[in-house]
Formats: C-alpha cells, structure tokens, sequence
C-alpha cells in the first residue's frame, strides 16, 4: 500500500497535534513525518518527544527570509501540509510548492472571526463578546491571504449566554478533535 505522508506545523500547546498523531497511529495508510514548530519552548515538542515523533524549531529567517524550511519540506515531500494551531502566515514560495496541498484549522466559523490577530483565545473572546448563539471550526486550503482559502468542512456548537471564553474554546477543541483527523483521512483517501 502507497502510504501517505503528512507533515504538521503548529505554534503552542499541540492538542490537536497529538490527537491527529494518536488517530493515525493504528493506521497503516497514512504516516505524520515530522512536526515543524516556530516557538523553541513550545509545548509540542514536549509531546513529540513523548509520542516518538520528529518535532523540528525553525526561526523567521528559516521559514520566510530563506528556502530553509520550503527545502526540509521538499525532502520530507509530505502528501498534506496540516497547520495545526499555526500562526505565522505561510511565504509564497511554500504555497507555490505545494499547491492545493496546505490546509489550515481555524477555531470559527469562517468568514467570521478571520484574518490578522484571530487566532486561539483572541477568537473565542470575541465571539463571547458579540453574543453569538453558535460558533465552531472551519477547515480550509491555505493561499496567501489569511483564512480566505476553500473551505473543505465546517462544524457548528451551540454557545450559551453562561460560557465563559474558556468554555468556548473547550467546544471548539472537541468539535476540532472529533471532525479534523477524519477530514484529513479522507483528503488523502
Ligand atoms: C486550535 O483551536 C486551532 O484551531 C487554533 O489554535 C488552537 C491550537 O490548539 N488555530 C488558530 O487560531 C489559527 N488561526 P492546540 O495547540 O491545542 O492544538
């Protein structure tokens, strides 16, 4: 069998991360090569290091100043590209490279709660704010502009006047490791 490969990008904790790695770990037709992280001390290389994974620090000039990281990519020739709470906007020349083939996850419901400086708890406050009655994820293609990609699937939760922001994010973090593994399954089915 013609085994898939995904490589995953993430910026802090890595929770959905470890629950990708854990979905496809008993899986033999798709495998996560490597981890790509921009935060040194980020907590996902903690659980790399726990889950046997290849957990790997670039900085800036590696990501968007050189072809540093567009080259350890070329050679890991990964099938999917997943951003997985990734916040630095992707360079050109790694889009150019892998066309159609970079998906990122976002913790609304796109196009609402987008763009720069919506990311993680920014987002979930917001919501809380403008007392919206829902809210969810949204996985999408990544282009050059932040969260305007095709959307691939949306899933929705109830918010309720008594949430808290952190309750909002607990929502968006269930919806997030119930619908994305299966979404990447089948991307690469
Ligand atoms: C996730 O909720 C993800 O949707 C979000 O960051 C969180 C990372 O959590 N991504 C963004 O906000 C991107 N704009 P995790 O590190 O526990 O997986």
């Amino acid at each position: 069998m013609n085994t898939k490969r995904i490589v995953l990008f993430a910026s802090g904790s890595g929770s959905n991360v470890e629950n990708i790695v854990n979905y496809f770990s008993d899986k033999t037709h798709v495998t996560v090569t490597a981890v790509l992280t921009n935060k040194r001390d980020a907590k996902v290389l903690d659980r790399c290091n726990r889950l046997n994974i290849s957990g790997l620090f670039f900085n800036k000039h590696a990501f968007a100043k050189s072809d540093c990281v567009l080259n350890i990519l070329k050679t890991l020739n990964p099938d999917l590209i997943v951003l997985a709470g990734f916040l630095w906007k992707i360079p050109n020349s790694i889009i150019e490279a892998f066309p159609d083939k970079i998906i990122n996850i976002h913790p609304a419901l796109l196009p609402k709660y987008g763009g720069k400086g919506m990311y993680g708890m920014n987002v979930h406050q917001a919501v809380k704010v403008n007392n919206e009655t829902e809210t969810g994820i949204t996985i999408h293609m990544v282009n050059s502009n932040y969260d305007e990609g095709a959307i691939i699937h949306q899933a929705r939760t109830p918010v309720l006047p008594t949430d808290s922001a952190e309750d909002i994010a607990n929502k968006v973090h269930q919806l997030e490791y119930e619908h994305f593994p299966k979404v990447i399954d089948k991307l690469l089915s």
